[in-house]
């Protein structure tokens, strides 16, 4: 019933809302989101549409899409890449006329668009649809608006939610650690077999020796004796002459 009356309402307005829903890039085309860009499909075959259009993506932070104005124009300060998330709560970039959007797709064409790639205009206030890294994680929520001069006659369902990579991702540098602490435990433990190698073979020698010594001990016990009895020959004498 909602939907329906949100199409009939479109229509009324003039304005065609498709359903298709902008989606991130395969991931077999590799870096599909980083800690400031990600790959969306290209929206091929979605807009029904003649007219001489722009096509816009708009992104926004999730609590701009309830009340989200399709009316304020790109370029504007509430729409501008360097205010945003702050003074802008979405920006456009990515402006392009449908004829770079052909349907259907040739094998071999490229059809995924990168979003935040373009460092160079991202603090420059007179480029205000820069397609400049985004500002954080996220998550964020995009979708395609086009405009007919400054008119918006077609857009898309806005995406789910967009999280980005943080600089400490969880697949990322605790994967490192742990096999880096692997590696760790591989070289103490065989540090620690070679010592008890070592130690094994040293123990070995002091009680082979220590029993061979205790064994012919005539020799060693008759000085230990003879230093003993001069000991006490000088304490005997001695003792008298603390005495006087
Ligand atoms: C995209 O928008 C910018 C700024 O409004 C404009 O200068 C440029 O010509 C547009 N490009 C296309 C392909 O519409």
């Amino acid at each position: 019933m909602v939907p329906l009356l949100l199409l009939l309402l479109a229509t009324a307005r003039g304005m065609a809302q498709g359903s298709y829903r902008p989606t991130l890039a395969s991931p077999t085309l590799g870096a599909q989101i980083t800690t400031s860009t990600f790959v969306l499909e290209q929206p091929r075959c979605v807009f029904n549409i003649q007219d001489d259009v722009v096509i816009w993506l708009v992104v926004a932070v999730p609590e701009a899409v309830s009340n989200f104005n399709n009316s304020v124009e790109p370029g504007t300060p509430e729409r501008a890449f360097q205010g945003f998330p702050t003074s802008a709560p979405a920006y456009m970039t990515l402006n392009t006329t449908l004829l770079n959007y052909p349907c259907p797709k040739a094998p071999g064409d490229i059809t995924v668009l990168h979003v935040g790639i373009e460092a160079s205009c991202a603090r420059d206030e007179k480029r205000p649809t820069c397609n400049g890294p985004l500002p954080g994680p996220g998550p964020y929520r995009v979708k395609f608006l086009a405009l007919k001069g400054s008119e918006p006659v077609a857009e898309t369902a806005w995406s789910e939610p967009i999280t980005l990579r943080t600089a400490r991702q969880p697949g990322s540098i605790p994967a490192r650690g742990s096999g880096h602490s692997a590696g760790t435990i591989a070289l103490t433990s065989i540090l620690s077999i070679l010592f008890a190698i070592l130690l094994a073979g040293l123990l070995a020698m002091l009680v082979f020796w220590g029993s061979e010594a205790w064994g012919g001990s005539s020799t060693f016990s008759k000085p230990e004796a003879v230093t003993v009895r001069r000991y006490n020959t000088h304490h005997v004498y001695d003792q008298p002459a603390a005495r006087l």
